[in-house]
């Protein structure tokens, strides 16, 4: 099963950025700890990371062209602001998975509502890094149909 894993904007400062927010592991620690994981239980894991908008819609976009099965996405910042991102999730119509490493209804009220959620599968928030774990191992498991 073909999975990929999408991070939006600042998401590649993760280790330096507000550590007591949003942890100390990099990018790049997490995604070798993913793709350890996708080995373990069986998955391919495509990663990608970007801090521009159509750069995120043109990836989203891909993966349908790739035939992925599955997208864990943390949109970052916009998943507060994107019309355009929601559009393109919709479009290509691969269920996906919202992640956030913060519990973001903890936090400022401008995080509370996401443009992608009523769409996702699922949300996870606040559980870190292993969230991306949990929703890749569930994407995984989850039947063709
Ligand atoms: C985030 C939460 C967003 O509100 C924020 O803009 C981010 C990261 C998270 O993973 O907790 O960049 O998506």
């Amino acid at each position: 099963k073909k999975l990929l894993l999408i991070n939006g904007p600042n998401l590649n400062l993760l280790g330096t950025r507000e550590p007591g927010i949003y942890g100390h592991m990099t990018l790049t620690d997490i995604e070798n700890n993913l793709k350890a994981q996708a080995t373990k239980e069986g998955f391919s894991l495509t990663v990608f990371q970007s801090n521009h908008e159509g750069a995120l819609i043109d990836r989203i976009h891909q993966a349908k062209t790739d035939d992925m099965a599955g997208i864990v996405i943390n949109p970052g910042a916009y998943t507060h602001t994107s019309v355009a991102i929601r559009d393109a999730l919709a479009g290509v119509g691969i269920p996906f998975v919202e992640v956030h490493l913060s519990n973001v209804h903890k936090r400022e009220a401008f995080r509370h509502h996401s443009f992608l959620s009523d769409l996702a599968v699922g949300v996870v928030c606040g559980l870190g890094w292993k969230g991306y774990g949990y929703a890749l191992r569930f994407l995984a498991e989850l039947p063709a149909d």
